[in-house]
């Protein structure tokens, strides 16, 4: 047995990916299954981008660049950060990474020591947890309630900061509840951080997959965020960019030749012609981002009235991302039971509540990143099969 280090014992994973991997097997054998477990859209990368990447491959882009990101692809978030959340920004203020999920790595290893406290959204997505037990975090998961619409309650919050709170982690619109804070809330969280002791880690990969307006509240809005705020934002959602692997921090500027110099630790940049192509998402039309937003709310307007027919179960009606997050108590039975059940018996895939923390128990999420006809056809199963257990 290979002697590995105690460290490794502090590090958790993301159920999603162990469920496709059941699903996938169980489509080798020939049987039809439906992916509601994983968060990545249906919809190909607009052609646009696509086409930015082949010519950044041309012109050369194919050499080693700056840690941080090239200075003109830098320039370009900053931009769109600065314009979306009608902030300044500077481009210095940001660090390209693979994927926006690095951010959470390097701010939990960049500000917490042994024993500081990191706050963070139970149910949520999983990496904030793992990452903060193995920065060896004590770890504070604060509850969303489904009386408060998953929202967290910003009292509670108050009650919970110490002054050994390093890290309070918010992400909005929420994965896997779908809520999303309003401006007031964030104002109020905000205040909480000073910048130098506390700093909250906002994950705004949904920004734009909201559909009460064309962009949910950002806590970037308000000009103290900049020296407290480590804004996480990304391709991979709202371009279908997902195995790209792109996305970047806008950082409180004391952090950036820290977080840069973890990155050269690890993978010194994030691939050079894929920063290139990015900057084509931000410049070019948006008219397929709109489109698949506008496809998301239609499949939630179907989906909701449809769960909460169903027996036993139901859900809120989400604000934005794009999932639905299934009250199963009814059911009395662990959510991981009837995850198995949905799969084995009903071709179902999809995610037990728990595997976004202890509070999720009782629950299950479902992401509508896949076409109408799947939902019809998954739906169907599932009301079929559910019908057989209560
Ligand atoms: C809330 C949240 N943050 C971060 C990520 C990671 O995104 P990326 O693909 O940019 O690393 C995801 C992906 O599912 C997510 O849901």
């Amino acid at each position: 047995m290979a002697e590995l280090a105690k460290r490794l014992e502090n590090l958790g994973t993301e159920g999603a990916f162990e469920v496709l991997a059941r699903a996938k097997a169980l489509e080798a054998q020939g049987r039809r299954v439906v992916h509601f477990e994983i968060g990545e859209p249906d919809f190909d990368t607009p052609e646009n981008i696509k086409k930015a990447a082949y010519e950044a491959l041309e012109k050369g882009y194919t050499h080693y660049v700056p840690a941080a990101g090239i200075p003109e692809v830098k320039a370009a978030y900053a931009d769109y950060v600065a314009k979306t959340r009608n902030a300044k920004v500077d481009p210095d203020q940001i660090v390209i990474t693979v994927g926006a999920k690095p951010i959470i790595y390097y701010t939990m290893m960049a500000l917490v020591d042994p024993g500081d406290e990191v706050i963070y959204p139970d149910p949520g997505y999983p990496i904030y947890e793992s990452a903060a037990r193995f920065a060896g975090a004590t770890l504070k998961p604060i509850v969303l309630r489904e009386e408060n619409g998953f929202r967290l309650d910003v009292d509670e919050l108050k009650r919970m900061v110490t002054p050994k709170t390093k890290v309070i982690v918010i992400n909005s619109p929420h994965n896997p509840t779908g809520s999303a804070l309003t401006k007031e809330e964030l104002k109020e969280i905000l205040a909480l951080a000073d910048g130098q002791k506390t700093f909250i880690l906002m994950d705004e990969l949904y920004h734009r997959i909201y559909y009460k307006g064309e962009m949910a509240p950002s806590m970037y809005e308000f000009e103290e965020a900049r020296d407290k705020v480590i804004l996480m934002e990304g391709f991979s959602k709202i371009y279908a960019m997902t195995g790209w692997r792109l996305g970047y921090g806008v950082l409180p500027p004391a952090l950036v030749p820290w977080f840069s110099r973890l990155q050269t630790n690890i993978y010194s940049h994030a691939p050079a012609f894929i920063q290139v192509a990015s900057m084509e998402a931000y410049r070019g039309p948006q008219d397929a981002s709109k489109a698949m937003v506008d496809e998301f709310k239609r499949r939630r307007d179907y989906i909701v009235p449809r769960i909460n027919s169903i027996k036993g179960i139901h859900c809120l009606e989400p604000d934005g991302a794009f999932y639905i997050w299934i009250n199963i108590k009814d059911l009395k039975k662990p959510s991981k039971e009837v995850a198995d059940y949905l799969l084995n018996e009903a071709g179902v895939a999809l995610l037990a509540g728990n595997s976004f923390g202890e509070s999720g128990e009782g629950y299950i999420r479902i992401s509508y990143a896949t076409s109408m006809e799947n939902i019809q056809w998954g739906l169907d199963q599932m009301e079929k099969a559910l019908a057989r257990l209560v």
